[in-house]
C-alpha cells in the first residue's frame, strides 16, 4: 500500500459572519446555493453541480473570519497519515471528532507554519439527495440550477506577508503535493504570489503578497459560473441588488479567466465569481512566471486595472480566526 497520503480538491470553505441571514440571502437566495441543513450557529450550504454535504459553512458569529480551509484527501486512511507527518515536523494538530461539522467525518486542523492560515483535512463526507422540489432530471446534478448559478466552489487566494510567500508555497508543495502553476516573480528578488493546484485547475490555493504585509489573511474564494455570459449577467444583477463589486467583470492574464469580485453583504467577506480558464494536463507542465513588466497584464488582460495600492478596496482582507476549535 502506498502510505504517502495526498490532497484530491479543495472540499470546502468555513466564513463566520455577524449577519448570517444577511449572508445566506446572498449565498443562497442571490447566488442560487442550496441550504442543506442548518445545526446550531452553522448553515450548510453546496452548490448545483455539487454532491458532498456542503462546500460553503457559515457560522453566525460577532466577527468576519476566515475560520478554515478545507481540503479533502485522496483516501480516508490519508487523514491520520497527515496527522502523523505534521505532529513529526513540529507542527500543532488538533483532532476533530466525526459530527462537529454536520454530514462530515474525522478531521484534523492546524495552522500553515508559513502563511499562517488554518487548515483542516477530512475526506468523509455524506452526499445527501436534495428536497424533491429542487431535483433536476440532469442526473449529474445534486439539484436545478437556481439564481446566478454557481455550480462549485473553485479556489481559494489568501494573503500573507510578502516574505512569507515562498517559504509558505515551498510548504504546500513539499508537505501537501501542491505544483506551482503560475507564479508573480521579481528576479533576484521574492516571490510575489504563487498559484498553486493538486488538481488540473490552474489554482486550487493563490498565494498572495499582501500590501499591508500581514499574515494570515484572507482575500477571496471563489465559486465557478459556466461561462463568461453568466458573470455578465451576475453583474447587471447584483448592481441593482446594491452588492458591492470591488472589480470586474474582466479577464485575468493569469489563469485565462473571468472575474468578477463582489463582498458578501453580510460578512464583507470577498467572492469571486469566476468562469473559463484553462486546465493542465501534461505531466511535465512547466510552470508560467510573470516579472515586474508583465505583472499588469497578468492580473488584467481586459477589464478594469487591478490596483495594487495598499489603500484600495481591492486591497482589503478579512483575517484568519486564531483559534482552531
Ligand atoms: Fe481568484
Amino acid at each position: 500500500m502506498n502510505e504517502r497520503p495526498a490532497i484530491a480538491q479543495l472540499g470546502h470553505i468555513t466564513l463566520s459572519t455577524p449577519n448570517i441571514e444577511k449572508s445566506l440571502w446572498f449565498f443562497r437566495d442571490v447566488l442560487g446555493m442550496e441550504e442543506v441543513a442548518r445545526d446550531g450557529n452553522k448553515a450548510y450550504l453546496r452548490s448545483y453541480q455539487e454532491h458532498e454535504h456542503h462546500s460553503l459553512v457559515l457560522v453566525d458569529s460577532n466577527v468576519a473570519e476566515l475560520e478554515h480551509v478545507s481540503l479533502r484527501t485522496a483516501r480516508p486512511e490519508d487523514v491520520e497519515l497527515y496527522a502523523r507527518q505534521l505532529h513529526n515536523s513540529g507542527v500543532k494538530v488538533v483532532e476533530i471528532p466525526k459530527g462537529t461539522k454536520k454530514g462530515q467525518g474525522d478531521a484534523i486542523r492546524f495552522f500553515m507554519p508559513h502563511g499562517g492560515h488554518p487548515i483542516e483535512l477530512f475526506y468523509d463526507i455524506e452526499k445527501p439527495k436534495a428536497p424533491d422540489a429542487i431535483q433536476s432530471k440532469i442526473l449529474s446534478q445534486s439539484s436545478t440550477r437556481r439564481g446566478l448559478g454557481v455550480r462549485r466552489i473553485d479556489h481559494v487566494n489568501l494573503h500573507t506577508a510578502m516574505e512569507e510567500v515562498g517559504s509558505a508555497e515551498g510548504w504546500l508543495i513539499n508537505n501537501l503535493g501542491f505544483k506551482r502553476r503560475e507564479a508573480m516573480q521579481i528576479p533576484d528578488g521574492p516571490l510575489v504570489a504563487s498559484w498553486t493546484s493538486v488538481t488540473p485547475q490552474v489554482h486550487d490555493i493563490a498565494l498572495v503578497a499582501n500590501p499591508h504585509n500581514q499574515v494570515g489573511a484572507f482575500h477571496h474564494v471563489a465559486f465557478n459560473l459556466e461561462n463568461f455570459s453568466d458573470s455578465l449577467t451576475a453583474a447587471d444583477i447584483l448592481r441593482d441588488l446594491d452588492v458591492q463589486i470591488d472589480l470586474g467583470p474582466g479577464k485575468h492574464g493569469i489563469g485565462a479567466a473571468m472575474f468578477l469580485y463582489v463582498r458578501d453583504p453580510g460578512s464583507g467577506h470577498r467572492i469571486e465569481l469566476y468562469s473559463g480558464g484553462y486546465l493542465i494536463f501534461a505531466p511535465d507542465h512547466e510552470p508560467t512566471v510573470w516579472n515586474p513588466e508583465n505583472f499588469a497584464q497578468g492580473l488584467t488582460w481586459y477589464g478594469e486595472p487591478t490596483p495594487m495600492d495598499p489603500t484600495a478596496l481591492f486591497s482589503q482582507t478579512t483575517q484568519s480566526t486564531k483559534k482552531l476549535v
